[in-house]
């Protein structure tokens, strides 16, 4: 049995949805989150600044003593590259391959919607991983800018009448392209699932890109044997101001904020040393 913390990191608030599911499957688990609230959005930055800010979230979690991490960021996911990957001192897990191979098999007629950050989508990433698993799949991206601040501002009821035409505006042509199943590629956007699902009426399955990786990770920590058996304690640092971090985390976590929350000035970090010294 192994104590430490899993490490959980996004881009903002977004990867708590997938802490909320790790909560569920694995509760026993320490989490320790960190929330880059001061530099979200990722989505519309180019690939070495994502990259950048990645590595030194990712060097900031690996100093916490984790046994693993998830990126549980769509825009992070879809830009880590194998020197990434080699660099880490913990085993990782990431969104895309997870999601791409949910979505594989969920298919019917082989036509997947992908939503996404604009990174994320110019990345390719999921073209690339869905191509690897069978390459006659038909992947149908759109990118959704507007999703994430519609989400942040906590603006995702059913009965939210600027969201549900943004979704409209987003999702019709992917609803004419006869899509049968779309990957939420944003771990914001479990959050608008209700009323994605109420567009495409219950018809396409909807992919939650976080909770596929949560599943994945949960199940690499049980075959390396390092599960836990902790009171399930969470810790959360964000590198922003923590109150607004307590107040909206809860619509995330669906649940009131359960840890301890930390500041921390991420910029400070070493990570961008150890990253220059890389590239
Ligand atoms: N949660 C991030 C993702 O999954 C989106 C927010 C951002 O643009 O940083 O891509």
């Amino acid at each position: 049995m192994d104590k430490r913390a899993i490490g959980v990191f996004d881009s903002g608030l977004g990867g708590l949805t997938a802490v909320k599911e790790l909560r569920r499957i694995a509760p026993q688990e320490n989490i320790v989150y960190f929330g880059d609230t001061a530099r979200v959005p990722y989505g519309s930055r180019g690939p070495e600044t994502i990259l950048k800010y990645a590595w030194q979230d990712a060097c900031f979690l690996m100093e916490q003593n984790i046994k693993y991490l998830i990126a549980a960021c769509g825009t992070v996911s879809s830009h880590v590259d194998e020197t990434f990957r080699a660099h880490l001192d913990v085993p990782f897990c990431d969104v895309i391959g997870p999601a791409s191979l949910a979505a594989a098999k969920g298919t019917k007629t082989g036509r997947i919607g992908l939503i996404a950050t604009a990174a994320s989508i110019r990345s390719g990433a999921y073209d690339r991983a869905l191509a690897a698993i069978d390459p006659s799949l038909q992947v149908l991206p759109k990118a959704c800018p507007l999703f994430v601040p519609l989400v942040e501002q906590g603006l995702f009821q059913k009965d939210c009448e600027i969201t549900r035409l943004t979704v409209e505006m987003y999702l019709a042509p992917l609803k004419q392209q006869k899509i049968d199943t779309l990957i939420l590629g944003c771990t914001h956007y479990p959050l608008l699932a209700p009323l994605i699902d109420e567009f495409f009426e219950g018809q396409v399955l909807l992919i939650d890109s976080g909770r596929q990786a949560v599943d994945t990770a949960v199940g690499d920590i049980a075959a390396l044997g390092l599960s836990g058996d902790g009171k399930g304690e969470s810790t959360y640092f964000v590198s922003d101001d923590m109150d607004s971090f307590v107040r909206n985390a809860g619509l995330f976590l669906g649940a009131p904020v359960d840890g301890t929350v930390h500041e921390i000035d991420i910029e400070q970090f070493e990570g961008v040393k150890v990253w220059k010294k890389r590239s």
